[in-house]
């Protein structure tokens, strides 16, 4: 209390790279199912908040496409690593061609989880929704969600990430990670950053929550690489607690598929102006007049009830 918050700022650097807000927008598979401007809108949307469009290999639209439909603003590539990996290579390679800063590589998802409200709506992404990027390996039919991950190569392995970061021109984050152990072998073998997420709940049931899982990433990683976090994030102040525990950026993935959802790129602007307007709110009433000002000593463990 009693600090001058007369002037509130919300940029931050994230990875090297100046933002508006440090909250990007996590990558979020077929967005066509959304609303007909899908990745494109998004991306545009992303790019007026002043933040980083993060998009899935799971994409409707090309990434090339996507970076000629916002082309001022900042983008990173989701990469799954495809059986088939010229899948992944034409993928990856396509992305550096197109201006896109760095991958993130999701590990939470050898397998997709048992996502019960798919499997009672009889979930299937439409056959007329494309999925351009991996479409020589997928075909044109329509394709349930456990079709899609049977793409993904379950059998790769902390040695594999080496070579990754090798063989990739662009920085790797590790997406997908809750423990301290796993952090801490991301940065052995050569990770940019990590994500503490649990895909949105989607894939282990029984996983902590992500800002649960926080601290002990914070602490295995201590400063040496950047240290992001998403799922569950629904205002501003869930992102200033992420900070406070030392996050660098959180991701938010749908928060913004609604927007998408209700008005296409209008609706992901507003759904993300909300966010930062509220950041800012969190900041000033912390006392932080920037996001750089959040410490520790901004939020407090949670007590265990008395018995
Ligand atoms: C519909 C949907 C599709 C997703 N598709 C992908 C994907 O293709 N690749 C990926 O790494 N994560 C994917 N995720 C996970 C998000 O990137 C992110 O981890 C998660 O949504 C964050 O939680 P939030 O939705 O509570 O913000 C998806 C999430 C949702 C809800």
């Amino acid at each position: 209390m009693l600090v001058d918050v007369s002037e509130v700022s919300t940029r931050a650097t994230v990875l090297g790279a100046e933002l508006e807000m440090p909250i990007l927008v996590a990558p979020v598979a077929f967005q066509s199912i959304a609303h007909g401007d899908g990745e494109a809108a998004m991306a545009r949307a992303a790019a007026a908040a002043g933040t980083v469009f993060c998009l899935s290999s799971l994409t409707s639209i090309r990434p090339g496409e996507v970076a000629d439909a916002a082309p001022g603003g900042r983008r990173w590539m989701q990469v799954y690593i495809f059986r088939d990996r010229g899948v992944t290579r034409a993928l990856v390679d396509e992305a550096a061609e197109s201006g896109y800063e760095a991958l993130l590589l999701t590990v939470d998802a050898p397998y997709a989880g048992r996502r019960e409200r798919d499997l009672r709506s009889e979930f299937q992404v439409p056959a007329e929704i494309r999925a351009p990027a991996i479409e020589g390996a997928v075909g044109h039919r329509s394709l349930s969600t456990a079709e899609v991950f049977e793409l993904v190569d379950p059998s790769i392995t902390w040695e594999d990430l080496d070579r990754l970061c090798n063989e990739f021109e662009l920085p790797i984050l590790v997406k997908g990670l809750i423990t301290g152990e796993d952090a801490a072998l991301a940065v052995e073998h050569g990770a940019a950053g990590v994500v503490v997420s649990n895909h949105g709940g989607r894939q282990l049931d029984n996983a902590p929550a992500t800002i649960d899982a926080l601290p002990e990433v914070v602490e295995a990683v201590d400063g040496r690489i950047p240290v992001l976090l998403d799922g569950g994030v629904r205002r501003g102040s869930d992102v200033a607690v992420a900070l406070a525990i030392g996050a660098q950026a959180v991701l938010v993935g749908r928060p913004a598929l609604w927007g998408l959802a209700v008005d296409g790129e209008a609706g992901v602007r507003r759904a993300l102006e909300m966010l930062a307007d509220e950041l800012r709110l969190a900041l000033a009433l912390l006392g932080a007049p920037e996001p750089s000002a959040l410490n520790a000593e901004h939020v407090r463990p949670r007590r265990r009830r008395l018995p």
